[in-house]
C-alpha cells in the first residue's frame, strides 16, 4: 500500500464504512471477508496494492483498481445463498451506468459444497474478456430478457473455499451485456440441473466485480438488494384479488395487472 491508500483506508475506517485489508507483506496478495449491514463480503486480490474494496452503507461496495497485475474478486451478497431473484445496480464513479475499466465482469458468483462448484452468472463483461474461450458450450437458457450460454470447466487442485481442491466451474454469460437488473437465479440452478450440472449445498453467493490482470484500472460502484423468498407468479398468472393466498410478486418483466376486485395477473 501506498501512504495515500493507506491514508484513505485509515480515514474510511475510522469513519466506520471501510475494511483495511490484510496485506501478505511478500506477496502483496490481500484477502478479507466478514459481515456488513447484514450482508456477507468478500474481497482478494492478487495485487492488493492496486485494488482497493470499501463496503458502502447498506447492500453497496465500491472497488477501484490502478495499472492492476493480479486477479481479483470482491462484492456483497449472502451466506448462504438461494435461488432467489436479486436486483442489482452499476455505477462507475463518473455516474454512468457501466462498468469501467478493461478486464473486468460483474456476477452473482457463489460457491456449493458436496459437489464442490464455484458458479457465476455474468451480467456484464469488458469486452477483452472472454471466460468462455476454448470451451464447449452445454446449453443455453434465456432469462431476464436475454439468452445466456451455459459452459462449465474443471478446476484440478486449485484454491477453493475449501483450501485446495478439485471442484466444477459453472457459467451462464449473459449475451445482451447490461448494468442493472432483475436476475432470476432460480432459472440458472433449474438450467444447469438439466444439462447434468447439479449444484451441492450452497455456500455464500455475492454480486462479484472481477478483475484480471494486464495493468488495466477502473473502478465500480455497486448496489444489490433481493426479492422475498418464495418464487414469484409466471406471465399470466395469477397475483392477486380477493381471498388469493399465492404470491402477489411477479416474475421479472412483467407487474402485477388488476382486471377486476378477484383478479389481478402478471403482464409483460
Ligand atoms: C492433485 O493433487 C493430488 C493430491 O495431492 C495429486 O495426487 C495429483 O497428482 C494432483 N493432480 C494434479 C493434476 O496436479
Ligand atoms: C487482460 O488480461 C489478459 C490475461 O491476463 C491479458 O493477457 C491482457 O493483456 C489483458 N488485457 C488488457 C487490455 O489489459
Amino acid at each position: 500500500m501506498n501512504f495515500l491508500s493507506c491514508l484513505l483506508a485509515f480515514l474510511a475506517t475510522a469513519a466506520g464504512a471501510a475494511v483495511t485489508p490484510k496485506n501478505d507483506a511478500r506477496s502483496g496478495a490481500t484477502s478479507i471477508s466478514g459481515t456488513n449491514f447484514g450482508y456477507y463480503y468478500t474481497f482478494s486480490a492478487e495485487d492488493g496494492d492496486a485494488v482497493t474494496y470499501t463496503n458502502l452503507d447498506d447492500s453497496e461496495y465500491s472497488i477501484q483498481w490502478n495499472d492492476n497485475s493480479g486477479y481479483f474478486i470482491g462484492g456483497k451478497g449472502w451466506n448462504p445463498g438461494s435461488a432467489q431473484q436479486i436486483y442489482f445496480d452499476l455505477f462507475d464513479i463518473t455516474g454512468q451506468l457501466a462498468p469501467r475499466g478493461l478486464n473486468s465482469s460483474l456476477s452473482i458468483y457463489g460457491w456449493t459444497t458436496d459437489p464442490p462448484v464455484e458458479y457465476r452468472i455474468i451480467e456484464s463483461l469488458a469486452s477483452d474478456v472472454d471466460p468462455a474461450f476454448g470451451l464447449t458450450l452445454q446449453g443455453t437458457v434465456t432469462s431476464d430478457s436475454s439468452v445466456y450460454k451455459i459452459y462449465r470447466t474443471e478446476r484440478v487442485n486449485a484454491t477453493s473455499i475449501m483450501g485446495i481442491a478439485t471442484f466444477s466451474q459453472y457459467w451462464s454469460i449473459r449475451q445482451s451485456t447490461r448494468s442493472a437488473g432483475f436476475v432470476t437465479i432460480a432459472n440458472h440452478f433449474n438450467a444447469w440441473a438439466a444439462v447434468g450440472m447439479p449444484l451441492g449445498e450452497l455456500s455464500y453467493q455475492i454480486i462479484a466485480t472481477e478483475g484480471h490482470s494486464g495493468g488495466g484500472s477502473g473502478s465500480v460502484e455497486v448496489y444489490t438488494s433481493s426479492k422475498p423468498a418464495g418464487p414469484c407468479a409466471a406471465e399470466y398468472a395469477q397475483c392477486g384479488g380477493q381471498g388469493f393466498t399465492g404470491p402477489t410478486c411477479c416474475v421479472s418483466d412483467t407487474t402485477c395487472v388488476v382486471s377486476n376486485p378477484f383478479f389481478s395477473h402478471c403482464m409483460a
